[in-house]
């Protein structure tokens, strides 16, 4: 089944066009890189993917629903928060609140709160025991994993992280990395943007960004790498 399909994308700033007829088919149980230079359009393909930024022009199908022209944010919120798991590069955990809590809250948000399941995604991600700390009382690699089971809380559809693994050193990037390929392997689509070769040969299938265009969008590392430093 074809979790994601963007048709056509262009979004532009001014008169910087940041993406250009972007066409790109996820099917479920991918694991996806897209790679390329700073400014190249990766934030914002991932965020226009997450329904988090609308394009100027082009389709995005989520399950085979066109969720294009959806503007009711409190609609556009719902359906990310049932649909989209995110990470990002810093784990964006709300402070006062314990990992157990932030890992609840997206599906407090849904309205369909589950503790138990809360409670089984941080042992999942390694984290059992860590239930009631804070988190400035977990390492950054410790966040990571609790934002990683905050954004599998509603179960989505797909997994869209933007650098997660950017603010980690070596050795805890590759644990957390480990963890997507795990969470792949029973099923989870993950899209996922870095600059690490380390990290994206985690993956599947790499996409390369240039100038707001797909170069390939099933590079292996070495076509990738070599794309992205012409
Ligand atoms: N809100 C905005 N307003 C104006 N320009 C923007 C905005 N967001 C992004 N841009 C521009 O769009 C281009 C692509 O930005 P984007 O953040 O998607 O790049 P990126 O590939 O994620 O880069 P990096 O690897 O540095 O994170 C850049 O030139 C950036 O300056
Ligand atoms: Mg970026």
């Amino acid at each position: 089944m074809k979790v994601l399909k963007l048709e056509g994308i262009r979004k532009s700033y001014n008169d910087l066009v940041v993406l250009d007829n972007i066409n790109l088919d996820i099917d479920e149980g991918e694991f996806v890189s897209i790679m390329g230079p700073s400014g190249s359009g990766k934030t914002t393909l991932l965020n226009i993917m997450g329904l988090l930024d609308k394009p100027d022009k082009g389709k995005i199908i989520i399950k085979n629903k066109d969720v294009t022209n959806i503007y009711d944010d409190n609609i556009l919120s719902y359906i990310r928060g049932k649909e989209i798991g995110f990470v990002f590069q810093h784990s964006y955990l709300i402070p006062v609140l314990t990992a157990l809590e932030n890992v609840l809250l997206p599906s407090i948000f849904i309205g369909s709160p589950n503790k138990d399941r809360a409670k089984k995604l941080l042992d999942l991600v390694g984290l059992k025991g860590y239930y009631n700390h804070y988190p400035n009382q977990l390492s950054g690699g410790q966040q990571q994993r609790v934002a990683i089971a905050r954004a599998l809380m509603n179960n989505p559809s797909i997994i869209l992280a933007d650098e997660p693994t950017a603010s980690l050193d070596v050795k805890t990037a590759k644990t957390i990395v480990n963890l997507f390929k795990e969470l792949n392997d029973k099923g989870h689509t993950i899209v996922m943007v870095t600059h690490d070769p380390n990290i994206a040969k985690y993956s599947k299938r790499i996409v390369v960004l240039y100038g707001g265009k797909i170069l390939s969008d099933n590079a292996s590392l070495e076509e990738a790498l070599k794309l992205i430093e012409q």
